[in-house]
């Protein structure tokens, strides 16, 4: 018989630490329900004393999810593990996660300390959130470049103090894939009582083996694999959830099985990825755009002949159908909302009208609407309740002439205009803005892509402002760039004039 893996999703801790990927409490709890119905054992809903934000999104996750065990990070602190307790209170299952650095690099430079005592404050951490929580989850942070002699004094201690899940996480991704393995199936064979706790893994994709580590170190015995959703985390990311579940599905001889329904894989994905405004690069394993398509002439064959004969895994499988119709203008409100719910979105009836609405806009301008699209316009809706929004944008622009923009913004109801030129038609829409606005703002970074391909797809605007010393984050997508430019100009500024 397979031996169950547990699957720990870190997408609302890990994931949402990444510049531009924070997500509002509603959001989170869209993600949870989504990750509840996916299948997955444990979700790390945030690290509860690092913001009064991430505290209510770990109580509100708490109330909305049922059968997931809810998790929330703390440092070896007590003041973080009581607020933790406390943010928890709800969770019908609940998990503190504490831990400290264990490599020589963390004890000496991080800490200033020395081996016995992080030994010391490792097993008091745990006794400390024992007085809270039965399920307690012990992390040696740096654990891959942790000497293995010590990490397995440390394993044990924190086991014999009553830890019921031991995280060996690279933290770095500095391992190679037999050297992780080596180092799970060390503690396996030397730790005492190693058979009271799970091992679980945690590993960043510094290197891009997050996933060959975490497999690696399944073979050798652990039993819980700390993932994301698209892989999104912190510098290069975590191990992706689809990429371990798929692994496990595929080769069968490792003898894994996971709870995940795959076939809610796609919907959730393309869900995070809307949330976070975190595309996903086309080359991706399992949901990237390219993953199932194949375009040489002699792959189209094969497939066509026999799907076998180039494809590991069913497209079905991980919630890619195929059969799927196209969406265009001539759509009805039907077909938007079964490829909304095929997405894992659920919309309300009115929401349902307004997102209709802009389908059909966007239908207008484009012959064919992607998933992207339809989770856009799904998640337009958070502009709507911008305090300051983009009334109207003209501009003139081309070669041998000067940019001019004359923009209109709605400002709590007051309308404003400002006409102004520039280098380029964003930079006159961004000057006609600031002539509106009147603040010291400077525009650090933007990045403009398309979502797919065409001289009418729709660009996404990624934009980051310095205010008063803040920096704050900006996104809008529409066929029309300038205006994309120009919208998540406006939506950075919502963030800091309320
Ligand atoms: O990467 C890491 O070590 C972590 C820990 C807090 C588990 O995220
Ligand atoms: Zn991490």
């Amino acid at each position: 018989m397979a031996d169950r893996l547990f699957i720990f999703d870190t997408t609302l801790r890990d994931g949402e630490q990444v510049p531009g990927c924070q997500l509002n409490t509603v959001e989170k709890i869209e993600i949870a329900k989504s990750l509840e119905t996916l299948g997955v054992d444990v979700i790390e809903a945030g690290f509860p004393v690092s913001s009064p934000g991430d505290f209510n999104s770990v109580v509100e996750i708490s109330k909305a999810v049922t059968w997931p065990t809810i998790c929330a990070l703390t440092r070896a602190v007590e003041t973080d593990i009581r607020v933790a307790a406390d943010a928890l209170k709800y969770a019908k299952h609940k998990r503190i996660h504490t831990g400290i650095g264990t490599s020589d690099y963390h004890i000496r430079h991080k800490f200033n300390s020395n081996r016995e005592e992080i030994l010391e404050r490792a097993v008091a951490c745990v006794k400390y959130a024992k007085s809270f929580v039965e399920d307690v989850q012990f992390y040696a942070e740096d654990a891959g470049r942790t000497d293995n002699e010590y990490l397995a004094r440390v394993v044990e201690a924190v086991i014999k103090a009553g830890a019921t899940v031991v995280n060996i996480p690279d933290t770095t991704g500095y391992c190679l894939p037999w050297e992780f393995g080596e180092k799970i199936k060390y503690l396996m064979e030397n730790v005492k009582g190693v058979d009271k706790a799970t091992i679980a893994v945690h590993c960043h994709n510094d290197l891009g083996m997050a996933t060959a580590n975490t497999i690696s170190a399944i073979r050798n015995g652990a039993r819980q694999a700390e993932v994301t959703i698209n892989g999104i985390g912190e510098r290069a990311g975590n191990t992706s959830l689809e990429e371990v579940v798929m692994t496990c599905r595929c080769h069968k001889d490792l003898g894994i099985e996971t709870n995940i329904n795959t076939t809610r894989i796609y919907g959730i994905s393309r869900k995070v990825s809307s949330l976070m405004n975190m595309p996903v690069q086309p080359n991706k394993a399992i949901v990237g755009r390219n993953a199932f398509a194949h375009s040489s002439g002699i792959h189209q064959d094969g497939v066509l002949k026999n799907r076998e004969s180039y494809e590991i895994m069913d497209p079905k499988d991980v919630g890619l159908d195929e059969n799927s119709i196209l969406l265009t203008a001539r759509s009805g409100r039907a077909a938007l909302k079964h490829r909304l719910s095929v997405l894992g979105i659920e919309l309300t009836k009115e929401a349902l009208d307004k997102a209709y609405e802009s389908f059909l806009k966007l239908a207008d301008h484009k012959k064919e609407i992607t998933d992207d699209d339809i989770m856009m316009i799904a998640g337009r809706h958070h502009m709507a309740n911008h305090r300051i929004k983009l009334d109207f944008l003209q501009v003139t622009s081309g070669v041998g002439v000067h940019a001019v923009a004359s923009v209109g913004l709605d400002i709590a109801g007051e309308k404003f205009e400002a006409c102004s030129s520039g280098n380029g038609p964003v930079d006159a829409a961004i000057n006609a803005v600031k002539l509106i606005i009147r603040r010291t703002m400077v525009l650090k970074e933007f990045l403009i892509q398309a979502f797919n391909k065409g001289s009418n797809d729709i660009g996404k605007v990624h934009m980051t402002v310095e205010y008063d010393g803040g920096l704050y984050y900006g996104f809008s997508a529409n066929t029309d760039i300038v205006a994309a430019s120009c919208e998540a100009f406006i939506d950075a500024i919502n963030k800091f004039i309320k």
